[in-house]
């Protein structure tokens, strides 16, 4: 047992809730555990400066933040080498997964801002990203679904908390359209033994489904309060 009374293979307790925010195109809610934050979708729309446009399809961008007060140390407001890199993750995962050839010369903006953040915030970071496109009615071949994992004294340890990301071993985020099981994200920090990654993945894997699950419920609410 961890120490959160969680199994090996149990993600943290999810809320998820879409069209959070009245002015933008789409929006959404994810908490995992006690990482939490809100996507907001803007587009698609015209994109200037014109150069800028791609003649055949969107242009897809993403701004990952943190506020000052989701860690303990106060994080300094504004970006960083860290959400630089998590922007360019988030945005590459959702990449397959949007038909952008139906939007030429246009730009669709993905903002994600995490509250609260105890490990995983590039997961919540997909997983509400993915959402709020699909809340804002754009054509994905699939929602895209994220899940981290590290090892701890040898178990494999499933949607890590913070406390947990101190003592692992490692830490391997996947993000995958859960359909088909395509992979457009596998990273990694630390070092693993090699006979683990296939259990890791199959884990994650797995770990996605139920996300998945979540997110789809999500959006069938929306349309159940609306009825
Ligand atoms: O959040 P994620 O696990 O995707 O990325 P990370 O860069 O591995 O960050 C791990 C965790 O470190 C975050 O989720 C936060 O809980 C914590 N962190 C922090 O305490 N202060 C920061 N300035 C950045 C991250």
């Amino acid at each position: 047992m961890r120490n959160d009374n969680r199994e090996w293979d149990e993600i943290r307790k999810m809320e998820m809730r879409v069209g959070v925010l009245k002015n933008a195109n789409g929006s959404s809610f994810v908490r995992m555990g006690k990482t939490f934050g809100v996507a907001a979708v803007y587009g698609p729309k015209s994109l200037y400066p014109k150069f800028l446009q791609n003649f055949d399809r969107a242009i897809l961008r993403c701004f990952y933040s943190m506020t000052p007060f989701s860690v303990m140390d106060r994080k300094r407001p504004g970006p960083d080498r860290r959400s630089t890199e998590i922007s360019k993750v988030i945005k590459e995962s959702l990449y397959p997964a949007v038909f952008l050839e139906n939007f030429s010369r246009t730009s669709i903006d993905i903002f994600v801002h995490i509250e609260q953040a105890d490990a995983g915030t590039r997961c919540v970071g997909i997983n509400a990203a993915s959402l709020a496109l699909a809340d804002a009615g754009i054509p994905m071949r699939d929602l895209v679904t994220a899940c981290a994992c590290g090892v701890i004294d040898g178990n494999i340890a499933l949607d890590l908390t913070g406390d947990e990301e101190k003592i692992t071993d490692c830490d391997l985020a996947l993000a995958c359209m859960p359909r088909n099981k395509q992979i457009s994200l596998l990273q990694m920090d630390g070092n693993i033994e090699s006979e683990l990654v296939n259990n890791i993945i199959k884990m994650l894997l797995n770990g996605c489904d139920k996300i998945y699950e979540k997110q789809k419920e999500a959006l069938k609410h929306k349309y159940e309060v609306n009825e």
